[in-house]
């Protein structure tokens, strides 16, 4: 089993587990990963974590020895199972927080990217090097990292040059969140999930879906879609419990995910 899953409260962490080589993700990697997400238990847990094991690397890419000689089918088999397992997480039901603890190259960025949040170490570096290996990035990267950083132009700089973006710059150009020393990322990252885990689990959900369906709507139709999601809160108990809690000055409340 390439990938851990531990339980901390109501958050999950999902580690990335092939240290030795830099957690590079090969086929069984993928299905592992797939294999952990379905154990999550969504009554239970309300924000994941996924990070890389060791100190160098959160995921160094796509396993370039595997992909050497593939043919054309089963580069598209791999880019399509891929793609899937990312677009998975993307619409995962509850926030996922990528921790990147180092290198994020080619398939590791485009993991990260299909995370909610992104927050890395200091010694974390970004890139998409493939068209330095003859390929185009083949999990997301055309597509997700132009819409994460909110420019083409630096997004089509960085996938034409496949230079590498180190922790500063990638927080500049808003491509990661925030950075820490490495030794307190995995901390920050439970603090963050734990705020989040304190609000409403049905209203974070709903924010998730409008913020990432939102986007490929125009803005009329990504308002509807707003207030269905809005309105549809006020069927919850939680609703009634968090504005309850705050009109009587109540510290102590509590969310039920219903
Ligand atoms: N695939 C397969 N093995 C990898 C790997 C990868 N992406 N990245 C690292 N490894 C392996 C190395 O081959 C090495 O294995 P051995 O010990 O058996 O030789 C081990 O991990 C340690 O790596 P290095 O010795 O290279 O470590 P380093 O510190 O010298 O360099 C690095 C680190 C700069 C990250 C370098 O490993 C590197 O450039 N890796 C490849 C990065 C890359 O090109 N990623 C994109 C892949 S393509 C892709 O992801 C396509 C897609 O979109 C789907």
């Amino acid at each position: 089993m390439f990938v851990k899953y531990e339980v901390n409260g109501d958050v999950g962490i999902i580690t990335i587990n092939r240290p030795e080589a830099l957690n590079a993700l090969n086929s069984s990697v993928l299905a592992d990963l797939a294999q952990v997400l379905d154990l999550v238990d969504l009554e239970v847990i309300r924000c994941l974590i996924i990070t890389g094991a060791g100190e160098k690397a959160f995921i160094a890419g796509a396993d370039i020895s595997e992909m050497v000689n593939m043919d054309e089918a089963q580069a598209r088999g791999f880019g399509e199972s891929g793609n899937a397992l990312f677009r998975k997480i993307e619409r995962f039901p509850i926030p996922v927080i990528a921790a990147i603890n180092g290198y994020a190259l080619g398939g590791g960025n485009e993991l990260a990217l299909s995370c909610d949040i992104r927050i890395c170490s200091e010694n974390a570096v970004f890139g998409q090097p493939e068209a330095g290996l003859g390929i185009t990035p083949g999990f997301g990267g055309t597509q997700r990292l132009a819409r994460v950083i909110g420019s083409t132009s630096k997004a089509k700089e960085l996938l034409f040059t496949c230079r590498n973006v180190k922790a500063e710059e990638a927080k500049e150009i808003g491509l990661v969140s925030a950075v820490y020393p490495l030794d307190s990322l995995m901390e920050e990252a439970l603090k963050m999930a734990n705020r989040i885990a304190a609000n409403a689990p049905i209203a974070i959900r709903n924010i998730k879906t409008a913020v990432n369906e939102g986007l490929d709507l125009s803005i009329d139709e990504a308002i509807r879609k707003e207030v269905d999601l809005f309105s549809a809160c006020f069927d919850s108990e939680d609703q009634k419990e968090g504005m309850q809690a705050f009109l009587e000055k109540r510290k102590d409340k509590v969310f039920k995910n219903r």
